[in-house]
């Protein structure tokens, strides 16, 4: 069969001329702000609150105390771990603090004192709480948010923010 030239034409300058248009699309919308547009953008940088969890003396060693950090909604513990640990708080360095929300799924995670980790019933992730929340088994693809602790000269416990990100959040903080 043979081609009318016309219609080839007519049929490349119309693909040339949506091609052009849809570059000039996605350029508009791939395009880095500038100036007072970038300005506006927020920082990355997140503000925690400091929420004082209990004193030190309120602590039994390998007995976890429920807490909630950086608010209501989020559930954690906080444990006196007995030794030295990387991360540890507090004059011996042994106070540790998670968010007890699995990071897979959210399943609330239990307190193991035997091997000192947190376990989900949901699909058996586990979490040691010796080694900054590091996943040790299951399906969670992250480690455990460890909120971060400080202790005042009183023996009062504060937890001043979080290295993950707490499950069901696009931020920390809301
Ligand atoms: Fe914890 Fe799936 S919800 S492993």
């Amino acid at each position: 069969m043979k081609e009318c030239p016309k219609l080839v034409e007519l049929g490349r300058r119309q693909f040339l001329g949506r091609g052009a248009l849809a570059a000039a699309g996605a350029a508009a919308v791939t395009a880095v702000p500038s100036g007072a547009a970038r300005a506006a953008l927020p920082a990355a940088r997140v503000d925690y609150p400091t929420s004082r969890l209990a004193n030190i003396k309120d602590l039994k060693v390998n007995e976890p105390m429920p807490i909630h950090y950086p608010d209501m909604d989020s559930p954690g513990v906080l444990v006196k771990l007995g030794a030295r640990v990387p991360g540890g708080a507090g004059p011996d360095g042994d106070l540790v603090a998670y968010s007890t929300l699995c990071p897979h799924k959210g399943y609330p995670l239990a307190y193991d004192a035997k091997d000192r980790t947190l376990n989900c019933p949901g699909h058996f992730s586990r979490f040691d709480c010796e080694k900054e929340g590091q996943q040790v088994w299951g399906h969670a693809t992250q480690n455990l948010p460890m909120f971060r602790l400080t202790v005042d000269a009183k023996g009062d416990i504060s937890a001043v923010g979080a290295d993950e990100l707490i499950y069901g959040r696009t931020r920390n903080v809301l």
